[in-house]
């Protein structure tokens, strides 16, 4: 039977931790270890063509080449990140952990966006949707993750 428990989700720091609080990195890290195994991590520069391909499905959108402008305009890294508690949906679980996407919004909360984001753009994290945009997201940026050997 297959489980509709997602165990792995792909994660962003975006280039605003990178660029403006890359001193917060080290504790970043290691609260997302508090409950997430970080299994696989890069460090990397997107072009504007990569960005354009990683967001496609939001092209036409009012904020969508400031969102291309922003992710390439400095190093972001994307990691495999699987929930501690093998019961918990690993997407679901980052994405309460980084909460809404407006900064602003997720000041309120107790979560990475309210604690390190600025605005609708420049918020620090990003987090697979889905089942399906994990396992798109995964291969675009670890295309040799093999699920079956972690
Ligand atoms: P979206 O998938 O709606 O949000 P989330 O990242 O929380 O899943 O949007 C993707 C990214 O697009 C979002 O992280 C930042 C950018 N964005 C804006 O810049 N302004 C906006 O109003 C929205 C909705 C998104």
């Amino acid at each position: 039977m297959s489980s509709s428990i997602s165990r792995y989700t792909l994660a962003i720091i975006k280039p605003d931790i990178l660029i403006r609080q890359s001193q917060c990195l080290d504790s970043i890290i290691q609260k997302i270890e508090t409950k997430f195994n970080i299994v696989n991590r890069k460090q990397i520069v997107l072009s504007i063509s990569e960005a354009e391909q990683f967001y496609n499905d939001h092209r036409g959108k009012f904020f969508y080449e400031r969102l291309v402008g922003f992710m390439s305009r400095g190093p972001i890294i994307p990691m495999v990140l699987s929930e501690k508690n093998s019961q918990v949906d690993s997407i679901k679980s980052w994405r309460e952990f980084i909460g809404p996407t407006h900064a602003e919004n997720a000041r309120k909360l107790d979560c990475l966006r309210g604690e390190y984001g600025f605005s609708d753009t420049w918020n620090g994290f990003h987090g697979s949707g889905s089942h399906d945009e994990a396992l798109n997201e995964i291969k675009f940026f670890f295309p040799d993750f093999d699920k079956t050997n972690q």
